[in-house]
């Protein structure tokens, strides 16, 4: 059983084991199989295809088994590393040691948004984003989007998510405006603190970090690390409300076969909803 750390108390060899297992990942091929992977099922509800990942319910579960896939990868590479957590709410300016050069490097320059520090900068020669869209082959970040600020959420907009009495809400889209799970993934529509929580995070990194390619960014696991982890606390906090919805939707209902209820396996895996609400039997939160 290995721990997930905040990743505010690794130790300096347990950064550098990290920095490096990802890097071998990244050398061998495996870590842009990941990217593409999120690329594929950045489905958007706009669009009729079934969506296990975004604009859905099952976005808790289905990012528990991306990222555990993806830890269990570093693991292959070093059996000691494991997906730290960024509590975004504590560790909220550029200045929080996870920007340090010696961990994820620092904010991408004013220029072309490129990031010109730490083992992701694209001078070190060993992180060239491959799968992309427009952007180029360098690491970019800009945080807190100057053009157009945007914060990072704060403690008490966690904690107003941590409130939801329900796991999700017809029409189980990004459009569900109550539930936990929109409120953290962030799309609740007709509100001054949009994007929320999930979304906005991505925003205020910027840069690699927007869109359907964002796991380019190593940033990424940490912030759904986080993200999960939420998912942990919300369950202990209304053990009786459980993931929704529960059964199939009905073939009149506009999202059936479009999202995916509790025992409905989710693409790639095969894997249901109910499979993954237990984390306490792969990892602990420390
Ligand atoms: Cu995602
Ligand atoms: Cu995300």
């Amino acid at each position: 059983m290995h721990t997930r750390k905040n990743q505010r108390n690794l130790t300096r060899s347990e950064k550098k084991r990290l920095v490096a297992a990802i890097l071998e990942l990244k050398r061998s091929g495996r870590y842009d199989e990941f990217v593409r992977m999120h690329v594929e099922y950045y489905v958007s509800d706009a669009e009729d295809d079934p969506r296990p990942a975004h604009m859905t319910p099952s976005f808790f579960p289905w990012h528990r088994k991306f990222l555990l896939e993806f830890e269990r990868a570093l693991q292959a590479v070093d059996s000691g590393v494991s997906v730290p957590y960024w509590d975004w709410t504590k560790d909220n300016t550029p200045a929080s040691s996870l920007w340090a050069e010696d961990f994820l490097g620092g904010n991408g320059r004013a220029r072309d948004r490129q990031v010109m520090t730490g083992p992701f900068a694209y001078a070190q020669g060993n992180w060239r984003i491959n799968v992309r869209v427009t952007s180029g082959a360098f690491l970019t970040r800009n945080f807190g989007r100057p053009s157009d600020p945007i914060s990072l959420p704060t403690k008490a907009n966690v904690a107003k998510a941590l409130r939801a009495p329900l796991y999700d809400a017809a029409p189980w889209d990004s459009t569900s405006s109550s539930g936990f799970r929109n409120e953290i993934e962030g799309w609740v529509a007709g509100s001054v603190d949009r994007p929320r929580n999930h979304n906005r995070v991505h925003g205020w990194v910027g840069g690699a970090m927007l869109g359907a390619t964002s796991p380019n960014d190593p940033v990424f696991w940490l912030h759904h690390a986080y993200i999960d982890l939420l998912w942990v606390r919300w369950q202990s906090a209304h053990p009786r409300a459980g993931y929704l919805p529960r059964k199939k939707l009905p073939e009149t209902d506009r999202q059936y076969g479009r999202v995916f209820s509790l025992d409905e396996p989710m693409p790639p895996w095969n894997v249901a909803p109910s499979a993954l609400l237990d984390h306490k039997s792969l990892y602990r939160y420390g």
